[in-house]
């Protein structure tokens, strides 16, 4: 399919990702659609439970534009959520008031593993409807992300049947049934090469795996588990569209210690969380990838001072940007629900402002 879409006015994100000279240091954050804002909260409210919010396009496009509308944000993400693949192959996803997602029909047993498709191509149609609607919606003012979850991080809750603090079940199957964890992986990593490339063909001018539960698991395992079916997704994921580059980004929390094996997998970024210093990750990472991080969410809880003092601290800890290197500033993880508007306006001014200034140095 083919698509007429405005050009892109800012650039600024793509550029920082393709590690091209940038004006100023470009940001979005993670989860920045979302509880926090109170106008994400009323279209809530209209729309009854989260997965009515994210299964119909129109309401999707709404929120993912209300902090773009609010903030200097420079790239929207698809609102969406990474289990909606997992839902598609039949788990049942469902949110209870006040608890984190749930599948009524987890992993359990062997035959159920082997029973895992990957999902019918119309079963998420709605993801692809809402990314061509947002991005039309945005009429080329920033670029959008698509995203997806990693193929072991979705594994978690598909066994699991929910969050987990261990991890118990899932990695008691890792260990003791690897086959049968090989086989979710690979179906999970099959179903998100083609919803990746499919939200590309849809809209998304980026994309970005979030390996959230990665940094859960051994050294090996890592590698074994995680990492080596991201590879395989970064090496299906199409490299252009329309003739621009759609850059890759994969983010592991966790993932500090494998910062070199992570930038080896062929994605245009790293995204990194809060224990990781930038500036030694950029030495360890060279000009193979760019990086995005790293704010620790928690600092936006702080005076309105101290948050510009740490932002300040991050984005010289990263250090003056060059040619053949790119940082796109994000938090280490997502927005916390109890973070006030005004904090991330604060956060939004003092990136945009602090790191011209470190160009003109
Ligand atoms: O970043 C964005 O603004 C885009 C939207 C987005 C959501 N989830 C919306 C959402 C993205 C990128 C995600 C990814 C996601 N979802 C991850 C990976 C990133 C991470 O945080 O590690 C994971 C692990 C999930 C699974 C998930 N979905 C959880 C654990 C929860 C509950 C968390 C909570 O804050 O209650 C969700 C629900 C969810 N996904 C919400 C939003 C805005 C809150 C739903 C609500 O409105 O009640």
């Amino acid at each position: 399919m083919s698509h007429n879409f405005a050009p892109l006015k800012n650039d600024t994100f793509i550029k920082a990702l393709l590690r091209q000279e940038t004006e100023y240091t470009p940001l979005w954050l993670m989860r920045q659609a979302g509880r926090y804002l109170p106008e994400y909260r009323a279209t809530r409210k209209g729309a009854g439970s989260f997965m009515s919010l994210a299964k119909n396009p129109q309401f999707a496009t709404e929120v993912t534009l209300q902090p773009i509308d609010r903030f200097a944000l420079d790239a929207a993400i698809l609102f969406s959520d990474i289990l909606t693949v997992p839902d598609a192959m039949g788990l049942g996803l469902y949110f209870e008031e006040g608890e984190g997602p749930k599948f009524e029909r987890p992993l359990k047993e062997e035959k159920d593993v082997l029973a895992l498709k990957v999902p019918e191509e119309g079963s998420l149609q709605y993801v692809f409807d809402a990314v061509t609607q947002i991005r039309t919606a945005l009429d080329g003012r920033v670029p959008l992300i698509g995203f997806s979850g990693s193929p072991w991080t979705l594994a978690c809750y598909m066994v699991e049947g929910q969050g987990s603090r261990e991890f118990h079940t899932v990695k008691t199957m890792l260990y003791k049934r690897p086959d049968l964890m090989h086989h979710i992986l690979r179906v999970n990593a099959d179903a998100v090469a083609s919803y990746l490339n499919a939200q590309i063909d849809a809209g998304a001018q980026a994309v970005m795996i979030f390996d959230s539960w990665g940094g859960a698991l051994a050294d090996a395992a890592y590698q074994e588990f995680s990492l080596s079916y991201m590879q395989d997704i970064v090496n299906k994921l199409q490299k252009e569209k329309d003739g621009k580059r759609i850059p890759a980004i994969v983010f592991t929390k966790g993932g500090g210690l494998w910062l070199e094996k992570i930038a080896a997998i062929g994605a245009d970024a790293v995204g990194l969380d809060w224990t990781v210093n930038l500036g030694q990750a950029r030495a360890r990472v060279g000009d193979k990838v760019a990086l995005q991080g790293n704010l620790d969410p928690a600092i936006l809880f702080a005076e309105p001072e101290q948050i510009r003092q740490q932002v300040i601290q991050t984005l010289d800890s990263y250090g003056t940007p060059a040619v053949g290197h790119g940082h796109v500033f994000n938090l280490g993880h997502g927005i916390s629900q109890f973070t006030s508007p005004d904090s991330v306006s604060v956060l939004v001014d003092t990136v945009h402002e602090y790191s011209r200034s470190q160009r003109q140095k």
